[in-house]
This record gives structure tokens, C-alpha cells and sequence, in this order.
């Protein structure tokens, strides 16, 4: 990738168009790819979604997950709003993940980019074996990239600290997505293991989702420029 900011996904978390618009507003043309997720998608929309992303690629991150034939007619509505990459659960199984990329075909060159959630990081082993799954957290989020592989999406959100078996279990063409990046010079907030923007595209990212350091920065643009250094300097 000749540019690290077009590595750089920016969250967008917001739940109004204004607040949204604003956080926008103030990355001038620098973004090159913005995330909006289900808080904003309900509340505001289709609609909603194409007035503040605008001309810029878009990560809609609605994490769908039902039967293979609902999540294959979500997949064709979210395709009216040309999405770069859209989020779905690999604990869906092989079917809904098949159904989802046949239906993102069907959008031929627009295809986006079906991104699999493997194991939610708010979920430990104890929360897996509440729910009667007694893999592993880490041996289950690397069967079901292998799964998404297998199903025909194209990559899979994960930690950092997953990188490197993720990488060499799906091989060197397969997407890897990377929230919880903190650049060295910003707080941690809530993000408990954070990795550096440098360490995380070390590691094998080829994405990386970056919110709060960016749009809470003083000059957010300025932010995004820092965080493309540091990705350049390795
Ligand atoms: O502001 P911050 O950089 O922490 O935002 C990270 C983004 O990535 C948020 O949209 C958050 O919901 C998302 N995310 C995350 N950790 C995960 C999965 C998604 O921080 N494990």
C-alpha cells in the first residue's frame, strides 16, 4: 500500500448525523476510509450513512447475523450503499457466510469486502462456556477465520495479539482488521492490551480501526498524518 493512511480506518462512533458530520468535517479530505456501525446505522439509516460518508470508502460495521437467506438480503440492501468492507458474524456458520458472498457478488466491481467477527473481544473463555462452547477463545476465533476463509469472505476483524496465527493460518491474501491501535502519544482510555499503529502493520494488519486518537485529537487531520509517519517509519 504506497500510502499508510490509506491503511487507517476512522471510527466513526456516533449516534447523530450532527455529531458525525462534525467529526468528519474536521478530517478535511485526509480520511481515506470511515467506519459507521449499528448505533449510527439505526438511528439515522441508510440515509443517514450516505450523507455523512459522502464520496469517502466506507466499513459498515452491522455484524449481521441470522439464517443464510436474511443475512444474503442484508448483504444486497447494504450493497446500495457501496460499502468498502462490511461486517459479518463467522458464528453465523458456512451457510450465511456462502449466502453472504454470493450476494455480495452480485454487486460485481462494487463488490465490498465481507469482513468476518470471529469471537467478540468483551467475551472471555468463561462467557463461551456460559453459552456452551468449550473451545478455547483463541482456538475457537482461529477456526472460525479458517471457516470465513473457507466460506469465501475476505478477511476477518481481530486483535493485534491474533495477527500473527491469523496470518499464518489464512495465508498472505487474507484481510486483516485491527481496532484497539493506540499510537504511542495517546491515552489508552478504555482500550486495555493496546498495540502501536507500527507494531500492528509489523504484525501482519493490512487494516487498521483507529477512533478516539484521531477524532478526539485537536487536529484530527494532523492526527491522521502522525499516525501515516509512524506506519512509514516501521
Ligand atoms: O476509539 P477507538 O480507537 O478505541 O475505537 C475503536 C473502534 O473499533 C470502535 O469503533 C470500537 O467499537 C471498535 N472495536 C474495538 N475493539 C474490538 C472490536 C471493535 O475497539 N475488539
Amino acid at each position: 500500500m504506497a500510502d499508510p493512511a490509506s491503511r487507517v480506518i476512522v471510527a466513526i462512533d456516533r449516534m447523530t448525523r450532527t455529531d458525525a458530520h462534525a467529526d468528519v468535517a474536521r478530517l478535511g479530505k485526509r480520511v481515506s476510509c470511515l467506519k459507521l456501525g449499528l448505533e449510527f446505522f439505526v438511528a439515522n439509516g441508510p440515509q443517514g450513512v450516505r450523507a455523512v460518508a459522502g464520496p469517502s470508502p466506507l466499513f459498515l460495521d452491522l455484524k449481521l447475523h441470522d439464517i443464510p437467506n436474511t443475512v444474503a438480503g442484508g448483504v444486497r440492501s447494504a450493497c446500495s450503499l457501496n460499502p468498502k468492507f462490511l461486517t459479518i458474524h463467522a458464528s453465523g456458520g458456512e451457510a450465511m457466510m456462502r449466502a453472504a458472498a454470493e450476494a455480495a457478488k452480485a454487486a460485481g466491481s462494487s463488490r465490498p469486502n465481507l469482513l468476518a467477527i470471529t469471537v467478540l473481544t468483551s467475551l472471555d473463555d468463561g462467557d463461551l462456556a456460559a453459552v456452551g462452547q468449550s473451545t478455547p477463545m483463541r482456538d475457537q476465533a482461529r477456526r472460525l477465520a479458517a471457516l470465513a476463509k473457507k466460506s469465501g469472505l475476505d478477511g476477518v476483524v481481530c486483535s493485534a495479539h491474533e495477527l500473527g496465527a491469523l496470518r499464518a493460518e489464512c495465508g498472505p491474501d487474507f484481510l486483516l482488521v485491527t481496532p484497539g491501535i493506540r499510537p504511542s502519544w495517546t491515552a489508552a482510555q478504555d482500550q486495555k492490551r493496546a498495540t502501536t499503529p507500527a507494531e500492528a502493520v509489523r504484525q501482519g494488519a493490512d487494516y487498521l480501526v483507529i477512533g478516539r486518537p484521531i477524532t478526539q485529537a485537536d487536529d484530527p487531520a494532523a492526527a491522521l498524518d502522525r499516525i501515516a509517519a509512524e506506519i512509514q517509519a516501521g
